[in-house]
């Protein structure tokens, strides 16, 4: 067993099994539970399922390990037939995602709205009155509320350990916005909470679960490009720089890299399916604090050299171009997405659509109950890491500040 333990997971980070054993029955115990009321007595076969989450609650951890990779295995190896349960969310902060987020929950089979904290009452009950669900004073309320199963955590990036933390040890999973924390170790601190207390956490990269991103980048892996020699990705907006815009405070792990550039990183890494080698950047910092546009550079091995640029006073480029020594693919918005790209390749110029009506946090959403059931997360911890451990580098390089 020991060659499944834990320092692996974390060193290849692939499908987390051990957290995903502990979690499906966690989970499990936890629905059960809250169908029936104990006084009641339970049919037979509830009765043995509680009986055995109990058992593997109590359990030392890796003894829990060992019983969850077993479960990984078993749930896998018959397929992932996966039944995703209806999920309880409840909001922290009720900032611009958080809007856009329990709007398109609406669009979601899996989940509903119970609840919403503010730091204020009134915006959390003006939240409710909105998107439904109740309004909480405070982020600790929320997590107290035993109605919610998952949070999703919409708060400014310098506040996403301290509370994702905070609600994993509530028994809560997490989908965590993006850039998940405020550097890397601090990111790994949240997974190891995570196997610690047995819940889900996952960085919340939407655009990963929209159809055309998959398929780009499986089409780039599966060698439609050639060898791939350039990639040049671009996200940036132009927008009033605001004190109170937590993007523009240092202390808050704000600037454009940390909002914008880490879309660029993490589709770069991902199209590679590796880490890069080297890196440079430069960035211009603003009166704030904080970097209003980089530009960078990632070597991949000895072929690949990736550029990106990002901003946040800099007009709208939402444009990758992927090209190899047999083809390009240009994408003009892989971070929303109309659901198309373009592949160029002998002389033609091709559309590749891969449609979907449904709105891409609500894809987000549904992705994560998928996970919570136990499929692999479309954000590994591993690919979470590897982001992180990037955008430190690249703010070191550039001369920006990295909050502790
Ligand atoms: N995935 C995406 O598409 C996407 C898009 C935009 C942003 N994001 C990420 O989502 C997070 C929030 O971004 P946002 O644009 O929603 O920000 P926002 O509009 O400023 O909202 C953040 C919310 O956090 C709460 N908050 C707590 N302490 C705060 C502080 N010191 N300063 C400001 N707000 C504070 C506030 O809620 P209460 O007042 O209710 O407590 C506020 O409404 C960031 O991590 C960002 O990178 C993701």
């Amino acid at each position: 067993m020991m060659v499944f333990n834990s320092a692996r997971n974390r060193e290849y980070g692939n499908a987390a099994p051990v957290s995903v054993g502990v979690r499906a029955i966690v989970s499990l115990t936890r629905r059960l539970a809250k169908l029936f009321d104990p006084q009641e007595a339970l049919p037979p076969l509830l009765k043995k399922l509680t009986g055995l989450g109990f058992l593997f609650l109590t359990m030392n951890s890796s003894c829990r390990s060992s019983c969850g990779l077993a479960f990984s295995i078993a749930t896998r190896q018959k397929g992932t037939n996966l039944m995703t349960q209806p999920l309880n969310w409840g909001i922290l902060g009720t900032g611009m995602i958080a809007r856009k987020f329990a709007a398109e929950l609406k669009d979601t089979s899996s989940g509903t709205l119970v609840a919403s904290g503010s730091r204020r009452q009134e915006t959390a009950d003006a939240f409710a009155a909105e998107h439904g669900g109740r309004g909480v004073p405070g982020y600790a309320a929320l997590l107290d509320d035993p109605e919610v199963d998952a949070v999703y955590n919409s708060l400014p990036n310098g506040l996403h350990a301290e509370w994702a933390i905070k609600a994993m040890e509530a028994g809560k999973h997490v989908l965590c916005e993006k850039p998940m924390a405020c550097n890397a170790a601090e990111a790994e601190s949240m997974f190891d909470a995570a196997e610690r207390t047995g819940q889900l956490l996952v960085e919340a990269f939407m655009y990963r679960t929209l159809p055309a991103v998959k398929t780009l980048i499986e089409m780039v892996q599966g060698g439609a490009l050639g060898q791939v020699k350039l990639i040049r990705s671009n996200f940036s907006f132009a927008r009033e720089a605001l004190v109170s815009d937590a993007r523009y405070q240092a202390s808050q792990a704000g600037g454009g890299l940390m909002d914008v550039g880490c879309y660029c990183v993490n589709l770069t890494r991902a199209v590679m399916a590796s880490e890069p080698t080297d890196t440079a950047c430069f960035a211009h910092l603003h009166e704030h604090g904080v970097d209003d546009y980089a530009a960078g550079v990632m070597r991949f091995g000895d072929n690949t050299l990736a550029t990106f640029t990002c901003g946040m006073t800099v007009a709208n480029n939402w444009t990758t171009y992927i090209a190899g020594d047999d083809g390009e693919i240009a994408i003009n918005d892989p971070w929303l997405g109309d659901g198309t790209f373009t592949l160029n390749k002998d002389g033609e110029t091709q559309t590749v659509g891969a449609k979907t009506d449904t709105p891409v946090y609500a894809l987000e959403a549904e992705a994560f109950a998928e996970a919570v059931a136990g499929a692999t997360p479309w954000i590994t911890r591993e690919d979470t890491l590897g982001n992180m451990r990037v955008l430190d580098k690249l703010r070191e390089q550039a001369g920006v500040p990295v909050p502790d």
